[in-house]
């Protein structure tokens, strides 16, 4: 029986796989061409190491677990698995004869909390100690105390750095594993029974919503929220209908919907499904919940993007197109020394595209104009020199056979100033708000960075660094907002009409609808310094995708003119008062 099977997975693959398959089932072959042409030829696995990589992903997936619950009581039971089971667990055998470890602590997991089973259960049907162990670990799963989860999405939330008082907003949350982990983080001060922070947990899934009720209701906290949105225009949400401001986010967690090509060692439909069109089929949407996740972070704040998918087009690329965009607003974290004994490759600092069929662009400017729908500019990478200068590097990327775990991506942003397309629009007038402040007031803006720069210096005026800036509270955390957990209102969309909501709407219309975009006179200017030049290949970016794009709607245009129908004003524009 293979290792998936253990704490009842029911799958059916591995070694007994024949025996068990209904006649009519398609054996899956573990390969992939295209797969592999473009993998190799993107060179994420360092040289000489590829056929480790491939070999690991055609394995099954060992099951991983964590303690969960108070740290107290995980502590209890941690005791409990290395007195009574690990020191017995000697001279096992795997069913081939060769020597096995059969419960290895992860080592980068704090407080030796994380462990990974290596055993199958042929195995455990042949060795009493193994049993015994098995037995112990199924009853604490049914209780609650253990928690099945992946090795690498356990890594997201430990570097999200979440204390007992942050507000939290994990943006696509559902089954709900790493929502669970956020909210054990909340609870970590003992002495305290409730909490000051709570975390919004938010999936477009309506049904996966329920599932991950269930998930969260295991841990009987008061502190979290479960809300249905689609994350890239989710709503803000304030504290009580007398609250001033809109909540900003001292966390935001951002594990997007993905290819999900990390996963082949579990899901195994990907071996078949697999091709390079997946990645960017879903960079626009990746991108648009990262810009909103971003925009509801407060100053100071921090964000972990994560996905489970080797694909830059689907990390790297995403990450740096809004690190562009926000002109320096936005850093990546240096995380190298957080988890010690992770080994994890760094991210990529250039990279090229695949159409559908095998064809490799290296620039945009090389994509015939029938892939124009498929490959975008900001897929592509900007020059070295400006992935350089942003720390691209700082990435992750866990390769599975540099732990025997699943592959994932993660990058950790900190979010030094309010954003640039927040930072110009004026408070609203709306009589509907009328008395209420907004994230993106002028006022409101100028103490997140007053918050930030006070936050960001120690007494004698140096500089903190990022960890230590975004591990207290912000001022605006603080200050601006009232708590009150029971009394949480969420603002639907069609009632709000600050401007953030339309600085979203904006964007999304933005990449949806090129031949907007590109009319910016300041495209072409000489850049200043290192964020301009980045903020001039971005635009510059934008303007060559709409010109091309320009040339092939003329053709469609003569067929009939397709009107816009919305028309996006500033606030500051002098139409907008008789409008309003
Ligand atoms: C990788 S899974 C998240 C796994 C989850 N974080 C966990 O650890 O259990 C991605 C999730 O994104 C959700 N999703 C897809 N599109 C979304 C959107 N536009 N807004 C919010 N959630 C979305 C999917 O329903 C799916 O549950």
């Amino acid at each position: 029986m293979p290792k998936e099977e253990m704490f009842g997975c029911n799958k059916l693959h591995g070694n007994n796989r024949d025996k068990w398959q209904p006649k009519s089932y398609k054996l899956t072959v573990r390969h992939n061409e295209l797969f592999q042409k473009y993998y190799q030829g993107l060179g994420i696995v360092p040289d000489g190491e590829w056929d480790q990589f491939y070999n690991h992903l055609k394995e099954s997936l060992p099951v991983s677990f964590r303690f969960t619950g108070f740290k107290r009581q995980s502590r209890v039971l941690l005791n409990i698995i290395k007195t009574q089971y690990f020191e017995k667990l000697v001279d096992i055998e795997s069913e081939d004869g060769k020597p096995i470890q059969p419960l290895k602590c992860m080592e980068w997991y704090p407080d030796e909390l994380g462990w990974q089973l290596n055993f199958s259960r042929k195995e455990v049907r042949n060795n009493t100690a193994l049993e015994k162990l098995h037995k112990f670990l199924i009853s604490e799963t049914e209780s609650g105390n253990i928690s099945r989860q992946e090795a690498v999405s356990m890594i997201p939330p430990i570097l999200l750095d979440v204390k007992p008082h942050h507000k939290v907003l994990d943006l696509c949350a559902a089954p709900g594993s790493k929502t669970a982990q956020l909210i054990e983080f909340l609870h970590a001060d003992e002495n305290k029974t409730i909490p000051d922070g709570f975390v919004v947990a938010n999936d477009v899934d309506n049904k996966r919503c329920y599932m991950m009720v269930h998930q969260v209701k295991r841990l009987q906290s008061p502190c979290c929220v479960v809300v249905n949105h689609d994350a890239a225009t989710m709503p803000n949400l304030r504290m009580s209908p007398d609250s001033p401001d809109f909540v900003s986010y001292d966390r935001v967690l951002a594990d997007v919907p993905c290819s999900g090509d990390g996963t082949l060692r579990k899901n195994l439909d990907v071996w078949d499904t697999w091709h390079p069109a997946h990645g960017p089929t879903l960079h626009g949407l990746q991108t648009r919940i990262l810009k909103r996740g971003l925009e509801l972070l407060a100053v100071g704040g921090r964000l972990v993007y994560s996905t489970c998918s080797f694909n830059p087009v689907e990390n790297e690329a995403v990450v740096v197109d809004l690190l562009q965009r926000c002109e320096g607003a936005l850093e990546l974290v240096d995380v190298s020394e957080y988890l010690k004994g992770l080994k994890a490759m760094p991210g990529l600092l250039t990279w090229r595209c695949m159409s559908r069929s095998g064809d490799w662009y290296d620039k945009y400017e090389e994509v015939p104009p029938k892939l124009l729908s498929q490959l975008r500019p900001t897929m592509f990478p900007p020059s070295e020199e400006i992935t350089k200068q942003f720390n691209l590097n700082r990435c992750l990327r866990v390769l599975p056979h540099h732990q025997n775990t699943g592959g994932f991506f993660i990058a950790v942003m900190m979010k030094k100033q309010q954003l640039p397309w927040l930072r110009q629009i004026a408070p609203t007038k709306d009589p509907f708000l009328k008395g209420h402040k907004f994230a993106t007031d002028n006022s409101t803006e100028k103490k997140q960075d007053d918050a930030n720069i006070s936050q960001s210096k120690t007494d004698d005026g140096q500089k903190k660094l990022p960890e230590e800036v975004s591990g207290g509270q912000s001022k605006t955390s603080e200050e601006g907002v009232v708590i009150e957990k029971t009394n949480t209102e969420v603002v639907s969309s069609d009632q709000n009409h600050n401007s953030e909501q339309v600085a979203s709407s904006e964007d999304k219309n933005d990449e949806e609808m090129p031949d907007k975009s590109g009319g910016d006179s300041n495209a072409s200017a000489v850049p200043q310094n290192s964020t301009d030049k980045a903020e001039a290949t971005s635009q510059e970016k934008r303007k060559l995708e709409n010109d091309r794009n320009q040339q092939v709607k003329k053709k469609q245009r003569t067929m009939g003119f397709k009107e816009d129908p919305f028309l996006f004003l500033k606030e500051t524009d002098e139409v907008w008062p008789p409008i309003q």
